[in-house]
């Protein structure tokens, strides 16, 4: 029986360590793959700027906290607060809000951007396709 590999794809040079600064996005293109590349809290992350739902350039509009609502046990509500572990991106089409941190959808979380491994060394940031 005959084993296959699958081979590995190279890892790209995309931007520099200095493109992408905390808190902040970078878009940058890759052949014909456009990409958000976001820092938070030091960590990096990548995702392909074409929006889950319509295809809309989701990585490139605003970028906002998320909101939490505090919910009492008789289920009143006692008000709404900005969330700064939990930064947002909205696409700018329709409106989706998804997690920086998870790539996914702000309220369904089945709904998500695609993701890409990402790594950093020598001022290099690194992406696989
Ligand atoms: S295309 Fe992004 S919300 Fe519709």
């Amino acid at each position: 029986m005959a084993i296959s590999a699958r081979p590995v794809a190279p890892d790209i040079v995309v931007a520099r360590s200095t493109d992408v600064l905390e808190g902040r996005r970078h878009l940058v293109a890759v052949d014909d793959v456009h990409l958000g590349l976001f820092r938070f809290r030091g960590k990096l992350y990548a995702y392909e700027n074409a929006c889950p739902h319509m295809g809309g350039p989701v990585c490139q509009d605003r970028m906002v906290d998320g909101v939490l609502e505090r919910i009492e046990d008789d289920r009143t509500s006692r008000g709404m607060t900005f969330d700064e572990d939990d930064p947002h991106v909205v696409c700018p089409w329709h409106g989706f809000e998804f997690r920086i941190t998870t790539g996914e959808h702000a309220g369904f979380s089945k709904i998500r951007l695609r993701s890409f491994p990402v790594t950093e060394d020598g001022g290099e940031i690194r992406v696989r396709l």
